[in-house]
This record gives structure tokens, C-alpha cells and sequence, in this order.
């Protein structure tokens, strides 16, 4: 009986382990999973406040009815898709430049993602990439 109960408590510790280890380490690697030819890419305006105004003046235009005007996430668009329209705030000092750079240019087409967030390479030149980039920073 003793023995029965030691064993049960050992699998449930060992079990317990297993899964926080495999939880933590799966949801950052996919969130912020950058491909080679984006990798490692910096945003050359990070604080400049041309480049921010620059940048919200492109948001307004192609990002707002989704994002939200406060890039919450809650733009009238946005809520109807399925998965929503993320809440830009949340990626402020989590995700790198390049993440951001990456998901504007490429959008939501492939995986893990499958979402209607549309591509911007080809409407955007790598300029204004950047200057939204620099704005999206700001949101908090
Ligand atoms: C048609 C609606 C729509 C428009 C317009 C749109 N997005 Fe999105 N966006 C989405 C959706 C839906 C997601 C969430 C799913 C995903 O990550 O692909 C998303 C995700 C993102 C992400 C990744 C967020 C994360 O949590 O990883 C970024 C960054 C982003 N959008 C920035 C922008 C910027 C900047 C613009 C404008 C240049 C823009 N989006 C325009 C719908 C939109």
C-alpha cells in the first residue's frame, strides 16, 4: 500500500515537471519564430519621432481598422476575424524588431498563424515598414 502511494506521488511530481517544461519552452519558440531572411533585422528609427509620426500616419491608413486605434487589438474589422486581431500592445518589449518587421511585410498566411492579417511587402516600401514598427513601439 505504501509502495502504491510513493509511486503515485513520484508520477505526479515527474509528470508536473514534464509538462511546464514543454508548455514554457513551445509558446515562445512559435510566438516569436522569425525565418533566416528576416532573422537578426533592426529597426534603424527606433525612437525618432519623424519616423513615429511617419509611421502613425500609415497605421491609421492600413492597420487601424483591425489593430484598434490604440492597437488593442479592438478595431471594428479585427474582432470579426477569426483569430482576432492581435493586441499590438502585448508584442512592446517582447518581440523583436525583426518579429515585427516579418509579420507586417509576410502577414498571416501560413503557419501557425492562417490568418487574414494581410502581407505589406508589396504596399509598403521597407521604409515604412520600419516607421510603423517604430510607432507600434510606442503603443503601451
Ligand atoms: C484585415 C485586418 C488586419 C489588418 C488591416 C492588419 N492586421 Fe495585423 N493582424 C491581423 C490579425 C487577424 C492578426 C492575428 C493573427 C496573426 O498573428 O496573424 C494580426 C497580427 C499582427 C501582428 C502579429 C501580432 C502577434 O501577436 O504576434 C502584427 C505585428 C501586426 N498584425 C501588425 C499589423 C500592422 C502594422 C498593420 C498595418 C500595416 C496590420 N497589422 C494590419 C489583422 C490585420
Amino acid at each position: 500500500m505504501k509502495k502504491t502511494l510513493s509511486m503515485v506521488v513520484v508520477i505526479l511530481v515527474l509528470s508536473a515537471v514534464l509538462l511546464s517544461a514543454c508548455g514554457g519552452g513551445d509558446t515562445n519558440s512559435a510566438e516569436y519564430n522569425v525565418p533566416a531572411d528576416y532573422a537578426g533585422k533592426t529597426d534603424p528609427y527606433t525612437g525618432n519621432a519623424d519616423a513615429e509620426a511617419a509611421g502613425m500616419a500609415i497605421y491609421e491608413a492600413k492597420c487601424q481598422s483591425c489593430h484598434g486605434a490604440s492597437g488593442m487589438g479592438d478595431g471594428p474589422a479585427g474582432q470579426a476575424l477569426n483569430p482576432p486581431a492581435s493586441d499590438l500592445t502585448k508584442l512592446v518589449g517582447q518581440a523583436g524588431d525583426d518579429y515585427l518587421y516579418y509579420r507586417i511585410a509576410e502577414g498571416g498566411a501560413m503557419d501557425p498563424y492562417n490568418s487574414s492579417m494581410p502581407p505589406h511587402k508589396s504596399v509598403l516600401s521597407e521604409d515604412e515598414i520600419w516607421q510603423v514598427v517604430t510607432y507600434i513601439k510606442t503603443l503601451k
